[in-house]
């Protein structure tokens, strides 16, 4: 087991290498890839930093110059990397930028490798399988590059993917990790915790973008972070909005728009119920139970100022609505 960690260590740092000589040492990565990620604003500074590379169209250069490597054909599967195509090792990752992710020492886990362009029929990135080293549900995705950044501005920023990371870090925005566009997890959670109580969630303000936040809200009390929640309006995702708006337009965006994850739901489920009488109780009922989550022992001040703002919110009874977050305790 350890010993299956430590090789695939060696093979994801052996590949990140491989990787970045074909995209900034080639005549193919350079045409094909690092046209495009220069076209898209990023520098070679950045890419350098973040360690992003290319795997080439051909089938298989990787897979043989590893093999060349004496990397065995176990541990090359394992990775990922490579996969058995037609009874034959062959490149998993073929004309793919390739965005490798770090643990919190700076070890390389696994990669998002993204197609070039547009993905019209392929999947536009394909990620790590899970293995001894790559647990999607432990992962967040820029947390070795923003960890100090987190610290020292008391606030993470959660935004959906490699990208959105990698230009904001650009822009001076650099507090920012990424979940994979999937809702979070406890134990994702508790890694921000170890940095920040305030979680800033900043996602594509699409209904996915939305769902996928709204489903972490739930643990997110638990742990007891202080979650705001901010949509990037008109189809723009973080990287392209803070290309359209600079740094500061981005965090005066952010700062001005950040809303209450509690407050936000019970707006958007307000509005969903519409006149209907049991559907506005429903909303009460959900909201009182939300409320009732948040640890009081730690966070007493915090749920009556939720209570307060809520009854305000829903015209009802203060006392009552009181009552009924107790209910759920
Ligand atoms: N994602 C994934 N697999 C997919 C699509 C998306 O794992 N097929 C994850 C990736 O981590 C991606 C994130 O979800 O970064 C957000 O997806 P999306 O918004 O579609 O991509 P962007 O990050 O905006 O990538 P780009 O800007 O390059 O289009
Ligand atoms: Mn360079
Ligand atoms: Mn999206
Ligand atoms: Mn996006
Ligand atoms: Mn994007």
């Amino acid at each position: 087991q350890q010993q299956v960690a430590e090789s695939l260590y060696i093979l994801n740092a052996f590949a990140q290498k491989f990787f970045a000589q074909q995209l900034f040492e080639t005549e193919e990565g350079g045409n094909i890839a690092l046209s495009y990620l220069e076209e898209r604003g990023f520098t070679h500074e950045t890419l350098h930093k973040f360690q992003v590379g290319y795997n080439p169209q051909a089938r298989d250069v990787f897979a043989k110059h590893a093999l060349q490597h004496q990397f065995s054909e176990e541990v090359l599967l394992k990775s990922g990397l490579v996969v058995n195509r037609y009874e034959e090792l062959a490149d998993n990752y073929r004309n793919r930028i390739i965005f490798p992710v770090h643990n919190n020492s700076g070890k390389i886990i696994g990669f998002g490798a993204r197609v070039i362009g547009k993905a019209d029929k392929a999947p536009k990135y394909i990620n790590t399988p899970e293995n001894e080293l790559y647990i999607k549900s432990k992962i967040l995705y820029g947390l070795y590059f923003a960890r100090q950044a987190i610290d020292r501005s008391d606030e993470c920023l959660l935004v959906e993917g490699y990208t959105d990371v990698i230009s904001l870090a650009q822009a001076g925005v650099e507090n920012v990790v990424a979940s994979g566009g999937t809702s979070l997890t406890t134990d994702q959670l508790r890694l921000i915790k170890k940095y920040t109580n305030n979680l800033t969630i900043v996602y594509d303000g699409d209904a996915a973008g939305v769902k996928a936040a709204l489903r972490g809200l739930d643990m997110a009390l638990e742990e007891s972070l202080n979650v705001q929640l901010v949509l990037i309006p008109d189809k723009e995702d973080p990287d392209s909005y803070v290309r359209l708006v600079g740094a500061q337009g981005f965090k005066d965006f952010v700062a001005e728009n950040k809303k209450d994850f509690i407050l936000f739901q019970l707006e958007v489920m307000l509005k969903e119920a519409g006149n209907d009488v049991n559907r506005k109780n429903e909303v009460v009922n959900h909201i009182a139970e939300t409320i009732s989550r948040i640890n009081k022992a730690e966070d007493f001040t915090k749920q009556q100022e939720y209570i307060r703002q809520s009854v305000s919110i829903l015209k009802i009874d203060e006392s009552g609505f009181t009552n009924l977050v107790n209910k759920f305790i």
